[in-house]
């Protein structure tokens, strides 16, 4: 049974690598004999919450980590193919933590939007700089997006918003996107 102390990360010494090792490894033992992704997503939100306010500056200036759900809107019942131009592709606010966000991006939009239209991670080092931003959080300097992909399709994202600039670099791309890979693996999309 997963426990709170499975959320420190103290014994990483502010190293980076070392904490997101530490989150990979408490996140494949909570994602253990459970498949529902609310609960998965759950758990991990809290994680990432937690190990960036374990890290020093920028990461510990974090103030939002969590998903969006994909979850497309048909205009009939006959309109079920992802290639129908009128389906609309949406990502619907799931499990965070952090301050109240909105709630539907469209596929296209903001940040979020782009990195699920193209299935690729943005890092985004100047909010302010990026065209069509949604500004959730007025504090959000920069910002990263990184795409959970099953059978190529984006079926959700995770997205960490920093409240200083250049909060991310490739190392916070390399884990989380090992991150998003085990997520896909672990958890039930049909
Ligand atoms: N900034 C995001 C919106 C989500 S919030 O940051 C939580 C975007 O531009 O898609």
């Amino acid at each position: 049974m997963p426990h709170a102390d499975s959320s420190y990360f103290g014994a990483a010494n502010g190293n980076k690598a070392e904490v997101y090792k530490q989150v990979l490894e408490q996140a494949q033992g909570l994602v253990t004999g459970q498949r529902n992704w609310v609960s998965n997503f759950s758990n991990v939100a809290s994680l990432l919450w937690h190990a960036y306010a374990a890290l020093p500056a920028p990461s510990s200036s974090v103030n939002w980590a969590g998903f969006y759900i994909r979850q497309d809107q048909y205009p009939s019942p006959s309109g079920t193919s992802t290639t129908d131009p009128s389906v609309k592709k949406n990502l619907w606010l799931g499990p965070f933590q952090g301050r109240p966000a909105c709630q539907e991006i469209r596929f296209g939009r903001g940040v979020c939007g782009a990195a699920a239209e193209k299935r690729e991670t943005v890092v985004v080092p100047d909010v302010l700089e990026f065209p069509g931003h949604i500004a959730c959080d007025a504090s959000s300097r920069s910002e990263i997006v990184v795409p959970i992909l099953s059978n190529g399709e984006t079926v959700a994202i995770i997205d960490i918003d920093c409240a200083e600039p250049s909060g991310f670099d490739d190392e916070d791309k390399k884990y989380l996107e090992e991150l998003a890979i085990l997520l896909a693996e672990s958890c039930d999309w049909a």
